[in-house]
């Protein structure tokens, strides 16, 4: 690395409270995994070696994020070992690794470490949890903050890393990462991995299990289990088309491979955008490829959140408002406006009931873009205001600009922030002076700092319309009044049902609900968003005809997506509380355990 790489990567001074890497003095830019996995003991052993570079001449000591991890060696290069010592567990934060140099400064560390069974970004699923049965998997789930459950780092968005790995696996196991696939002995179960494009340690992810693989395009394909495969792949049929469409709207895409991997339904999220793989949930296989957009959405996190990337978690909304607003472009591109539009419909319908369920828990400060998460866990974060307000205000500043002029804007925000970590003030400044070309009347006028500082909605938001979504909402008023089912068309496509469901009052009639249901099966709809919406519909009004069709969908996905409304609406209601309660006992122990420590907040165990 040349001096001035080395000033740069020091250069911008932001606290992460989510690590305790001391980054102002050493940071690793690389990291070597060695890793096998013990199915029977669910446990990775191994070893990671961190490739360090420092800032000052004198460094006492590194401290590395851990949690869970059992060490057994920490040596250099020349096999000289280091002392170390592990603080105390802190919550979320897991414990500190410090290693004292004394007096040395190696270049590199080896450090030996086994993994714990209850590893938070391990699932280990056994093999009567796989579609055919024969086989265990296992997947990875590292943002927020749990890749130092498996890897001993400096587990900050703001410390990139590139990274190799060697894999060994049992017979009959595929391992896949988000990285270049390097030289195999799959005789032996040695796989080989590479990437040498700098990320954070949140994108490092593995997936094993029994895989098959279909090509879509030159660049895509999807990974999953042999009896999942084809479908997938006819799902997913558009991902070449979304690489191309997504390359001529902005720019290069710089990680060479797309590929996706479709796992178990115990995935605890819709998508996640680990580089050259996003890992995917089985419940976007809809069979008529509605939901394909979660696919855009994390393709365009290759631009946003994987290229220019947060600097901490306060900044998520630089990753997830960005990329939800491109999104929506990208739906557009490829789906027609039609459906972007009541995409952010829908979208804006989600803002303005988190908002509202803020204030009404008096959590008003949580509605705030550039969030406060002292004290407290990334995930908690994690709600549709990174998500939706920052993708609002993206699109009021492209109705403003123009999509010529925001378009160029985007393109060299990427050029100029390739690999990356940023703060919101970097973000914002740089916005100023690409975008508003310094203009601090405009910046006041479209009321910049109130987007991203202050709380609610501020009053320049675009309001998107639909004809379509007039004709659905329209028929949720009559139908609830009157229960007449001829305005609702058997013939609507998924975006359609679901304004007209969410459009529903809060109080529907038993009879009505049951005429509806009946009319168009919804306790066994095979989308996994209409589903969800219905069920919801269904619950607040303790409609008992459906409570078993949501017990069978609690019992067989994972995504907290879904759990957390679900299981909330069942508590919420004192007539369903304990039939909630019976159904998570029964199947807490098949979720992840991102899933089951946050429905556990709502039935304690
Ligand atoms: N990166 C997120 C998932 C995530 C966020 C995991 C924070 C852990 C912590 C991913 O890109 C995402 O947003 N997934 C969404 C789908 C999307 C279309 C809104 C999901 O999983 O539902
Ligand atoms: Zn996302």
């Amino acid at each position: 690395m040349t001096t001035l790489g080395l000033l740069l990567m020091f250069a911008f001074n932001f606290k992460d409270i989510h690590t305790y890497g001391n980054v102002d003095e050493v940071r690793t830019t690389h990291l070597s995994l060695e890793l096998a996995l013990d199915f029977d003991k669910k446990v990775i052993t191994g070893s990671t070696t961190a490739t360090l570079k420092y800032a000052k001449d004198k460094v006492d000591h590194v401290d590395l994020d851990t949690d869970g991890l059992t060490i057994s060696s920490i040596k250099d290069a020349k096999g000289n070992s280091y002392r170390y010592e592990l603080g105390k567990k802190t919550g979320y934060m897991g414990t500190r690794l410090r290693v004292f140099l004394n007096g040395k400064k190696p270049e590199k560390l080896t450090i030996k470490y086994t993994t714990d069974p209850g590893a938070e970004a391990v699932q280990w699923l056994g093999p009567e949890k796989t579609t055919s049965g024969k086989y265990p998997f296992l997947f990875t789930q590292s943002q927020s903050i749990f890749a130092r459950t498996w890897i001993p780092c400096m587990d900050s968005p703001g410390v990139r890393v590139t990274y190799d790995a060697v894999v060994k696996v049992p017979k009959g196991i595929t391992p896949v990462m988000s990285a270049e696939h390097g030289k195999h002995d799959k005789a032996k179960g040695i796989y080989r991995f590479k990437l040498d494009k700098a990320i954070p340690p949140y994108l490092i992810a593995l997936a094993a299990g029994e895989l098959a693989f279909k090509e879509i395009g030159p660049r895509t394909g999807v990974y999953a289990e042999p009896a999942v495969v084809e479908k997938a792949a006819w799902e997913f049929a558009d991902m070449e088309k979304m690489v191309i469409a997504a390359e001529k709207g902005f720019g290069e895409y710089r990680w060479g491979r797309w590929d996706a991997i479709v796992l178990p339904p115990s995935f605890p999220f819709g998508g996640m955008e680990n580089p050259l793989l996003t890992f995917a949930t089985p419940t976007l296989i809809a069979g008529d490829r509605s939901l394909v957009s979660v696919m855009a959405h994390e393709l365009a996190h290759s631009w946003t959140g994987n290229l220019v990337t947060n600097a901490t978690w306060a900044d998520f909304w630089l990753n997830e408002g960005y990329t939800t607003y491109l999104e929506r472009r990208l739906v557009e591109m490829i789906y027609g406006a039609d459906i972007a539009t009541m995409q952010k419909i829908l979208g804006q319908g989600d803002l303005r009931g988190s908002i509202a369920d803020f204030n009404k828990q008096n959590l008003p400060g949580d509605t705030i873009l550039h969030v406060d998460l002292k004290g407290r866990h990334p995930d908690d974060g994690m709600t549709d205001i990174p998500y939706e307000k920052g993708a609002n205000m993206l699109l009021m500043l492209e109705t403003h600009f123009g999509r010529k002029d925001f378009d160029a804007y985007l393109n060299t925000y990427f050029d100029t922030y390739a690999f990356q970590s940023i703060t919101t003030e970097e973000g914002l400044a740089f916005m100023k002076k690409e975008l508003f070309k310094g203009d601090d009347a405009l910046w006041k006028k479209l009321k910049i700092q109130e987007w991203v500082y202050n709380e609610g909605l501020p009053a320049n938001l675009v309001i998107p319309k639909s004809d379509k979504f007039k004709i659905t909402s329209a028929a949720a008023k009559t139908f609830a009044k009157t229960g007449d089912l001829k305005v609702v068309n058997k013939d609507w496509i998924t975006v359609e049902w679901l304004d007209f469901l969410n459009a529903l009052p809060q109080k529907v009639d038993a009879d009505k609900l049951a005429a509806l249901e009946k009319a168009h099966n919804l306790n066994k709809v095979g989308n996994s968003e209409i589903l969800f919406a219905w069920q919801m519909v269904a619950i607040r009004n303790t409609y008992k005809p459906a409570l078993q069709s949501v017990e069978d969908f609690l019992s067989r996905m994972g995504r907290r997506k879904f759990l957390k409304p679900l299981y909330q609406a069942l508590h919420d209601n004192p007539k369903t509380r304990d039939f909630g309660a019976k159904v998570y006992k029964k199947v807490r122990n098949t979720y992840h355990p991102i899933s089951f420590n946050t429905i556990d907040k709502i039935y304690p165990q």
